[in-house]
This record gives C-alpha cells, sequence and structure tokens, in this order.
C-alpha cells in the first residue's frame, strides 16, 4: 500500500471507498487493509465513532440496552461505546479480517457476527433481539444499502432504536450515483410511510462538523413500530 497520507486518503475514501461497486469488492478493500484500518482512521480524521457514541449516549438509554453494532470493523466504535458505559453490545460485520482485529483489541463485545447486511439476505439473527442497532461508517455509500435497513428493523425489538451515521448529503451524491435525485432519503421517508419506524427528534438529519475529512456528517435516529 502507499505511504498514508492525507490526500491519498482523500482520495482513496472519495474515489474509491464510496464510489459504486459491488458489495463483494468493497469487502475485498476491507479484508486487504484491514490491519492498516486504524492507522487510515486517524490520517483521515476520522470521527464517526466519536460523534454517534456521544450522540447515542445523549438519547439517555440504559446502560444495559442491548446493542448490535454493525459493520463493528476492529471495534473503535464498540470501544467508544465502551467507555461511555454501555455494557451489552454484540459487533457484526460481513469482512471477518475486520472482526479478528476487534477480537485482538479488547473491544469488550459479548458476541461476533460474520454476515452480510443485504437486502435479500435474513440476517443470522432472531427478530426482536436488540434494544438498539447502531452503524458508525457502515452505512456509507456503496456499504450497508439503505434497503438492506430492513433487515436491521426485523432484528431490533419494537419500540427499539436504528441509528448511524454517514457523510453529509452533498458528498455521497457526489461520491455515488445511488445518492442521487434524494433516493437516499426518500427510502427513509418510505419507511416512515409505511409505519416501520418513526423519526427522533432533532435527527434525521443532525448535522454535525468534522465527521471525517475535516467534512460534516449527517446522524440519524428513527424509532422501530
Ligand atoms: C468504515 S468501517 C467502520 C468500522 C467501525 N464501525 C468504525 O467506526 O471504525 C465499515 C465496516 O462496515 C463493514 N461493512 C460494509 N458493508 C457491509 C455490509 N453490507 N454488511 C456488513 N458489514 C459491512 C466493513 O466490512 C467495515 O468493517
Amino acid at each position: 500500500m502507499s505511504e498514508l497520507t492525507y490526500d491519498y486518503m482523500e482520495n482513496f475514501i472519495y474515489n474509491t471507498l464510496l464510489a459504486d461497486k459491488p458489495l463483494e469488492e468493497q469487502l475485498k478493500l476491507y479484508q486487504n487493509s484491514a490491519d492498516q484500518y486504524e492507522k487510515m482512521c486517524d490520517v483521515s480524521l476520522y470521527n464517526f465513532h466519536k460523534i454517534l457514541a456521544n450522540e447515542f449516549s445523549s438519547l439517555a438509554l440504559p446502560r444495559d440496552s442491548r446493542i448490535l453494532d454493525v459493520g463493528a470493523g476492529t471495534g473503535l466504535f464498540g470501544r467508544m461505546l465502551h467507555k461511555l458505559g454501555f455494557t451489552n453490545i454484540d459487533a457484526l460485520d460481513a469482512c471477518d479480517e475486520m472482526l479478528q482485529c476487534a477480537k485482538e483489541s479488547n473491544s469488550n463485545y459479548k458476541n461476533y457476527i460474520v454476515a452480510e447486511v443485504s437486502k435479500a439476505k435474513l440476517l443470522p439473527v432472531d427478530e426482536n433481539t436488540y434494544d438498539v442497532a447502531l452503524m458508525a461508517g457502515s452505512a456509507s455509500p456503496a456499504h450497508i444499502d439503505v434497503e438492506a435497513y430492513l433487515q436491521i428493523m426485523r432484528v431490533v425489538k419494537p419500540g427499539g432504536i436504528i441509528g448511524w451515521i454517514i457523510e453529509d448529503a452533498e458528498t455521497c451524491v457526489k461520491c455515488n450515483t445511488k445518492f442521487q435525485n434524494e433516493a437516499y432519503q426518500k427510502t427513509l421517508e418510505k419507511f416512515v410511510l409505511q409505519n416501520l419506524w418513526l423519526p427522533v427528534d432533532g435527527y434525521n438529519p443532525k448535522r454535525v462538523p468534522n465527521a471525517l475529512l475535516n467534512r460534516p456528517g449527517d446522524v440519524y435516529f428513527y424509532k422501530v413500530v
């Protein structure tokens, strides 16, 4: 791999990582960079995990809520949640190499689940298992498709929370065709109209500064019906 500089990461994230591609190809990128992932986060000023953990903490849910960290990667986000007092977190990711790093880094997860979140694949988790499901960095363009959020809704209990942070809408449109014509926002709203979930006040999105590469991010929280 080339030297990890800010410019290299900016080009890699916007022109490769977030660009249109099949999920299989995306997961290969993570397989090949798992051992470098946290260094890449540092260089690219990645703060998704910190921001989402703090926003989630402000909802003041019980610290023993059963949480699914969806796209847990090497456990950066899980470690933030644990620092904030959350004790009951499972990790799910399609990339075994990333989860192996999480296991080796004292991420304090109770269970590790290797599974792909895709619209047409049933997650290997019973329905209504979790109080909360969160995505830090895994809801980004070319990662978990918005239509696949239905799979996440299935495993969260009625009244439970689904939350995530994603690049600001303008960046998403520039990087990935699936975000054109407000398709992302329209699908989130479709789920509201289908009475699958309700927006949590103050989000959807809440724009936050300095999320990644000095750009803002958008934070979302919905309550499952
Ligand atoms: C940017 S990393 C975020 C990791 C961690 N949440 C963090 O904040 O550092 C995205 C993770 O999502 C996983 N991922 C991407 N698409 C996925 C999918 N469709 N199903 C499951 N995991 C996926 C990748 O393997 C990767 O570990």
